[in-house]
């Protein structure tokens, strides 16, 4: 079979050893836990295939600038065929090495028959595994999945891109080459838009359609599918009202930040089958929500990683207002990474600075005001859960991830205001 483990005697690497424990894989391994409804699994939406959707380049004829804009977003370049367009470590040689252990190493190589991880014992070749499928844009790195038949394995080495270096995958061992962990549908799930299922109704299906899958968070994740509003405009050019497509700005502000925690949301359980749920639908008629739907979180227990969603409904801005979404600080169409200005002034679409109650003691005294909100109250974090180990260093690195738990956080202030007096 193809299951093998390369094992080896521990010995702190010369390189560079990171270990991510990440939400993301306990998130996983829960959802693989789960298993089928007694009477023979729970029901698959039929409605619902390959075939109710379309590429997001049909919509550019349409939607240009729209099309054009999504191109450069993380979501769209979260999942991607494997190639060395996409990949974003590299495959020259000095660079392409990682060591687990002076004798164990894994190399990462073109070839004529395509991109592999390939991984050595003493110098000798013991498995060549192909890079199938890229996951995550780069913001903070890439990881790969490679298909065996009709399922998806995670391969042990990762893009780390703060250290613009490989390194091994989170929550794998740095002391041996685990080659046989297989990825969960829900990595799919929140990286693709859609995967056709070639297996059972089980809840965690084992396998997919190659040829059938709608690569990153693509147009449809959050409008639906849309074959039939690509054919149905196509073929009546002089009616400009939309049918056949999810416009969220349409929806209960409930179902506009369900289309979000599908993937935000943190640690939610499926109750139905994967890619079920679609934009317009109710998330909980799919997965178990009460813990956002209670909105009793304590916000000290949230991670910041990966559950924006938890913690921006435990924050005053979300509790007090009418109908605050997602949307109304994000723009889904653009890439607004690092735009600092340009978030504050969503800030100031509802807190009026001119207003008597924000001219406090804090906001009198710093000078460009407006145009940073967001590092005193929504300050950048460490995550409790995703560590990294740098070559040489004693203490993990935390991953950083902006918090979504918009308060007073008087440490964050202090920095801010030294830096800028
Ligand atoms: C042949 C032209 C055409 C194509 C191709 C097309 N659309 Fe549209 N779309 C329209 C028209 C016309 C409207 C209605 C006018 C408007 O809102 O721009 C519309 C509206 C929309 C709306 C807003 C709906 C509403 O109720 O407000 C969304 C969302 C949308 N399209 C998504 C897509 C996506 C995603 C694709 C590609 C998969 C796509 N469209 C491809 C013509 C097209
Ligand atoms: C199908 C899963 C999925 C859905 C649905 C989804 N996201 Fe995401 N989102 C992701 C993933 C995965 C990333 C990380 C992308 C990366 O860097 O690889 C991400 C990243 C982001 C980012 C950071 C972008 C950046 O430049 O780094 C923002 C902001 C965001 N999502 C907002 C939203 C909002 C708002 C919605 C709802 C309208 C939403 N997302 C719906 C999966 C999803
Ligand atoms: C519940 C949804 C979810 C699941 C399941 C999930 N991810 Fe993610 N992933 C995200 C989100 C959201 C982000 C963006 C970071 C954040 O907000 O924490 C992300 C970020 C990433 C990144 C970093 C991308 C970047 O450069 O910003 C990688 C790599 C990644 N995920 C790989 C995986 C792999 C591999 C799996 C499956 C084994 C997986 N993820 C499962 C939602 C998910
Ligand atoms: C991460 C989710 C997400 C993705 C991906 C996404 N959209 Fe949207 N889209 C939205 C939201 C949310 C709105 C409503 C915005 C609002 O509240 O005004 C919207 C609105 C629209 C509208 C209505 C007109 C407008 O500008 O508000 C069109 C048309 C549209 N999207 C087309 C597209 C097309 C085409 C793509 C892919 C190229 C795409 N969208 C990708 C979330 C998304
Ligand atoms: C949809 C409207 C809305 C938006 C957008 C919004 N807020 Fe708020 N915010 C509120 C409301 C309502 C309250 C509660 C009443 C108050 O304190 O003014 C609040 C409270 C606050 C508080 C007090 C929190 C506390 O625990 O005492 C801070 C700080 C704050 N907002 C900062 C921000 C920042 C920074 C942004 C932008 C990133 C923002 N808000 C965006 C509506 C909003
Ligand atoms: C009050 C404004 C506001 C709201 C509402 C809001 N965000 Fe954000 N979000 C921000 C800001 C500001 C950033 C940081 C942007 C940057 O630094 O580039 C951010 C960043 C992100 C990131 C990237 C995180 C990172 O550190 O890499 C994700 C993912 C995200 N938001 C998702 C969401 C989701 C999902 C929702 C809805 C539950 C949401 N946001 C609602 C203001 C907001
Ligand atoms: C230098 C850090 C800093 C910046 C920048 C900053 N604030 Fe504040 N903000 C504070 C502090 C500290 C308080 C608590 C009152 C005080 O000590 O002045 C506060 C209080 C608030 C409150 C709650 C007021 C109340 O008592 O109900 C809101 C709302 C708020 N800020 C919004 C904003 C918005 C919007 C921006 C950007 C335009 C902003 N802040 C920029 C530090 C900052």
């Amino acid at each position: 079979m193809f299951a093998m483990q390369i094992k080896i005697k521990y010995r702190r690497s010369v390189l560079v050893l990171v270990t991510i424990v990440s939400t993301v894989f306990l998130l996983a391994r829960c959802v693989s836990n789960q298993g089928e409804d007694k009477n023979g699994g729970p029901k698959v939406d039929e409605a619902i295939t390959f075939a109710s959707y379309t590429t997001s380049e049909k919509c550019m004829s349409c939607h240009k600038e729209i099309y054009e804009s999504h191109g450069k977003t993380a979501h769209y370049l979260t999942g991607q065929p494997a190639g060395e367009e996409t990949i974003r470590g590299s495959f020259q040689k000095g660079k392409n090495e990682y060591y687990y252990t002076p004798e164990i190493l894994l190399s990462m190589q073109k070839r004529d028959s395509g991109l592999f991880q390939v991984a050595y014992f003493k110098g000798e070749e013991k498995k060549a595994m192909r890079f199938d499928m890229v996951i995550g844009s780069g913001v903070m790195g890439q990881s790969f999945l490679t298909w065996r038949q009709d399922q998806l394995y995670q391969l042990p080495i990762t893009y780390f891109t703060a250290a613009d270096q490989w390194s091994n995958s989170p929550g794998f061992p740095n002391d041996k080459v685990l080659i046989d962990r297989p990825a969960t549908s829900r990595c799919l799930e929140c990286h693709v838009t859609y995967a056709e299922r070639i297996s059972g109704p089980a809840l965690e299906p084992t396998g997919f359609a190659r040829n059938k899958i709608i690569y990153g968070v693509d147009c449809q994740k959050c409008h639906g599918p849309a074959a039939k509003h690509v054919e149905y405009q196509t073929q009546h050019p002089q009616d400009t009202n939309a049918k056949y497509i999810v416009n969220p700005a349409k929806l209960s502000t409930q179902q506009q930040l369900d289309i979000c925690t599908l993937c935000h949301g943190g640690n939610i359980q499926k109750t139905k089958p994967s890619f079920g749920f679609t934009a317009g639908k109710n998330l909980s008629d799919f997965f178990s929500i009460e813990s956002h739907n209670n909105v009793v979180l304590n916000s000290s227990e949230i991670d910041v990683h990966g559950n924006q969603v938890g913690l921006l409904k435990a924050s005053k801005c979300f509790k007090l207002s009418q109908a605050m979404t997602c949307s109304t600080c994000h723009n889904s169409h653009e890439n607004e990474r690092g735009k600092t200005e340009v978030f504050s002034q969503r800030c100031i679409s509802c807190h009026n600075m001119a207003d008597k109650k924000l001219q406090t003691p804090t906001h009198i005294q710093v000078n460009a005001i407006e145009t940073n909100c967001i590092d005193c109250h929504m300050p950048v974090q460490p995550s409790k859960s995703i560590a990294v180990f740098l070559q040489g260093e004693e203490t993990p690195k935390t991953s950083q991830l902006r918090s979504h738990f918009i308060g007073i956080y008087q440490e964050e202030i202090k920095k801010f205001i030294n830096k800028n007096k």
